[in-house]
């Protein structure tokens, strides 16, 4: 099978020709239709996150994925040979990135039915994440105010949809074409980072959700209300900083889970929750991408069709 692998830290990924993996007991064996980057995939490459997630070489990258079961193992008795699944992998194993793929049968979920298993492939980091802040940390509530950061971004652009469907207002951060894009996805308010100072025009906000770090978090404690709530993807928070501010802040380690992913599967399929794709590319094409994911500049997920 073809296959995206590295064989070192900040090696190139190259498409290669390797065996399709032999599958255990409680696994199975998925035929990839498509992939999606996150920027995790780059931090891996880089090797930013060997402290987390060791690696063996060489590695195949990716960790979000949607295909149809080729093979199950003995004990995977749920599944049957061509269900349409949805997945994350951990990211130590890696591995979406190619033709076939093994996934421990109780991290699968049965794809959406409203939308193409392409696009699907998109939802699993991004929307999880998001959902895990928001509904599991943060336990937003209906008329709460919540400032998502980077609105146009993998996270952030499932983060507005799950926040106005929790009856939440809804501000974000975005520039240029992200200006429209976070605006369609339900954003309340839109401020242009690029050219407004965002800790000038919002206050008194409930919750922020920082997938960026650094100064933008730094000037996030300030449009808390007391006791307000800043959960952070990108970099942790500033526990002095929260203590001064009377606000809370948290680290979001984003975990696989596949009843998580269930439910986020039925918002799909009620309508309630759309894929922002900012391009779909062959495997051919991943390396570019990857690039283009790297840049930090993706508005919604990049999709490597498979
Ligand atoms: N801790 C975890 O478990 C976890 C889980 C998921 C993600 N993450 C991390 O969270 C971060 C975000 O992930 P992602 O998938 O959302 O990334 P992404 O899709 O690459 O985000 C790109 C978006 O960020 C926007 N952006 C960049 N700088 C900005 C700024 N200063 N203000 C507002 N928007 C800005 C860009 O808009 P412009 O092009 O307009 O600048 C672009 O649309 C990454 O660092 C990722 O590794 C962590």
């Amino acid at each position: 099978m073809k296959a995206l692998r590295i064989r070192g830290y900040n090696a190139a990924p190259v498409i290669e020709d390797v065996d399709i993996p032999e599958i255990g007991p409680s696994e199975v064996l998925v035929r990839v239709t498509a992939t999606s980057l996150n920027p995790l995939d780059v931090k891996m490459q880089l090797g930013y996150m060997d402290a987390f997630f060791p690696v063996s070489f060489p590695y195949i990258l990716g960790t979000d994925l949607a295909g149809t079961i080729e093979r199950t193992g003995s004990r995977a008795t749920h599944w049957r040979s061509g269900d349409e699944v949805i997945a994350r992998v951990d990211p130590g194993s890696g591995g979406a990135l190619a033709e076939f793929v093994i996934v421990p049968s109780d991290y699968l979920v049965r794809a959406p039915s409203s939308i193409s298993l392409t696009d699907a492939a998109g939802l699993a980091t991004g929307a999880g994440t998001a959902w895990q802040a928001l509904h599991e940390m943060a336990d937003l509530r209906p008329g709460q105010t919540v400032l998502v950061h980077a609105g146009a971004g993998g996270v952030g652009s499932f983060a507005i949809q799950l926040a106005r469907s929790a009856g939440a207002r809804v501000i974000a951060t975005a520039s240029g074409a992200g200006l429209d894009m976070v605006r369609r996805l339900g954003a309340d308010q839109v401020i242009d980072y690029r050219n407004e100072n965002f800790a000038e025009k919002v206050s008194d906000v409930d919750v922020v959700l920082d997938p960026i770090g650094g100064e933008t978090q730094q000037a996030s404690y300030g449009v808390l209300r007391t006791g307000g709530r800043l959960l952070a993807t990108a970099s942790p928070p500033d526990g002095a900083l929260a203590k001064a501010h009377n606000v809370t802040a948290t680290f979001v380690f984003h975990s696989s889970d596949a009843s998580r992913l269930a439910k986020i599967v039925k918002r799909v399929d009620e309508g309630a929750l759309k894929i922002l794709v900012d391009s779909q590319v062959p495997l051919a094409g991943a390396v570019k991408a990857f690039e283009h994911q790297g840049s930090g500049r993706a508005k919604g997920k990049i999709i490597v069709s498979i």
